[in-house]
């Protein structure tokens, strides 16, 4: 089993043997958590001016240890720093780096930090940055509803209840719907920004340092709101990625049920959507078939999502204080998780954008052919002061007797209405019409045209104060 250890660690006058290099492998956090690394040159760069501003490195020092983490940041661009599983995380590899680069100062960087506070200061700057795009992303999905539902207000397509044909909604107040998921997804966001963007470092190992610094001074340079309380708390709190992670879950969930809809919809038995050729693809077998894949992977990549957050809520569970090795699990979820909403969001815009298009014909006769006007009906005889489960009940009875005799409700003659209740008169029809039925809704937030037009004139309004 002995097998030649690998390249010395900082601990290695204090360790009789090196890591055995399968262990080393099993250790190492820098194949994922490289992914932080300017980050983590930030966070260094803000620490070595702390020092020096508070006179436990000389302004000199720092200089070069900023300069030398800049070159470092010039290497990792250029692609000539690649640093390899022999460095065990992407801490260390800076710092190495460093020291290669600039010297025996080099070994003043660590001076008041531990890379407990460390990683939890990285991970907290890049969730930051992330959480920016994902925010204007949402915008972008926000505006390419916004763009259709201009166009579709007077659209009609079926609603459903328990996905059985129910009242007829306007296609802008389906597509507004949506609006306000993703608009509770952005400020959700904005909600976890606001504790993801806290300061652990200074935090030390777990308990502080006995080293003058200024942890507020490294916030501030860093662009954090606040620094944390405690040490204890801070070097182990992960709240944040789990509350990332559920907002992250909410996203998919959102974007999942669109995707189910876009697949139904696409389907031959809707036909209310047809799909292009760009967001499309082919079967190996059958020639007459073009595949939803697009809102396929999108429903399918939300249970990966839904993993990471239950394995960090795993993760943390039963941990005790402070930090533990168990927190390196933090990462590999966190990052796929931000590339599959960063994806996902992404595809559901083009495909909103260009690869759906209504079939308002189909739309048309989707919305005349079923009874989703019986409601309308009894709401007439509601008008007349016949009391609502009464009406209820006559229209039941009414729409069996269509059903058997294999008629609408527009077509049953007036007479037939009035053998059920003397109180149907001609100008029943017109609002039964699917158009009027939809119209009517003019509730606060129902699906009448006025509504949905007001309702877009105030979502556009939000969107344009959320783009400033
Ligand atoms: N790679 C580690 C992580 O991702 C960095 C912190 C290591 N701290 C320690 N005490 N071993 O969590």
């Amino acid at each position: 089993m002995s097998a030649p250890p690998v390249d010395p660690t900082p601990w290695s006058r204090r360790f009789e043997q090196g890591l055995h290099p399968t262990i080393a492998r099993f250790n190492a956090s820098i194949g994922f958590d490289i992914e932080l690394i300017e980050y983590d040159l930030d966070g260094s760069i803000a620490h070595a001016r702390m020092l020096a501003r508070c006179g436990i490195l000389s302004e000199a020092e720092a200089t070069t240890l900023s300069d030398g983490l800049e070159r470092i940041r010039g290497e990792w661009q250029a692609g000539t720093f690649r640093p390899g599983i022999e460095q065990e995380d992407v801490h260390f590899a800076v710092e190495r780096r460093l020291i290669e680069l600039v010297g025996e100062v080099g070994k003043k960087l660590h001076t008041a930090r531990s890379r407990n506070d460390q990683v939890g200061t990285d991970l907290r700057l890049w969730l930051r940055d992330r959480i920016d795009r994902l925010r204007v992303q949402l915008l972008d999905f926000q505006r390419v509803l916004l763009d259709l539902a201009h166009v579709h207000v007077e659209t009609l397509i079926p609603g459903y209840t328990h996905l059985q044909r129910a009242q007829p909604v306007s296609l802008a107040h389906y597509l507004l719907a949506y609006v306000e998921m993703s608009e509770r997804d952005w400020q959700r966001l904005g909600d976890v920004r606001g504790r993801v963007n806290i300061c652990p470092l200074g935090s030390g190992a777990l308990a502080g340092t006995v080293l003058p610094i200024d942890r507020h001074y490294t916030a501030e340079l860093l662009g954090f709101d606040g620094v944390s309380e405690n040490s204890l708390d801070a070097v182990s709190d992960r709240d944040y990625a789990v509350e990332f992670l559920g907002a992250a879950s909410l996203i998919l969930v959102h974007l999942s049920r669109m995707a189910e809809e876009m697949i139904l919809w696409a389907s031959q038995e809707f036909r209310f959507i047809g799909l292009t050729d760009s967001c499309a693809t082919g079967s190996s077998l059958m020639p007459q078939k073009k595949n939803p894949d697009v809102p396929e992977l999108v429903r399918g990549k939300t249970g990966r999502v839904f993993g990471h957050l239950m394995g960090m809520l795993s993760v943390l569970k039963g941990l005790p204080l402070a930090y533990n090795k168990d927190l390196q699990e933090d990462k590999e979820g966190l990052f796929d998780t931000v590339r599959t909403v960063e994806q996902c969001l992404e595809a559901m815009t083009i495909l909103l954008h260009e690869g759906i298009v209504f079939r308002p014909e189909r739309l048309a006769e989707a919305v005349g052919e079923d009874f989703s006007n019986a409601t309308d009906a009894a709401d007439y005889l509601v008008k007349k002061g016949v009391p609502f489960r009464e009406a209820y009940g006559v229209i039941g009875a009414v729409v069996k007797h269509c059903l058997q005799a294999g008629v609408l409700l527009i077509d049953l003659p007036i007479e037939g209405w009035q053998q059920f209740h003397p109180g149907f008169e001609p100008d029943l029809y017109a609002m039964i019409q699917p158009a009027m039925v939809v119209e009517a809704r003019n509730s606060y937030g129902g699906t009448g045209f006025t509504q949905v037009r007001a309702a877009l004139a105030r979502s556009e309004q939000r969107w344009h104060a959320h783009r400033i």
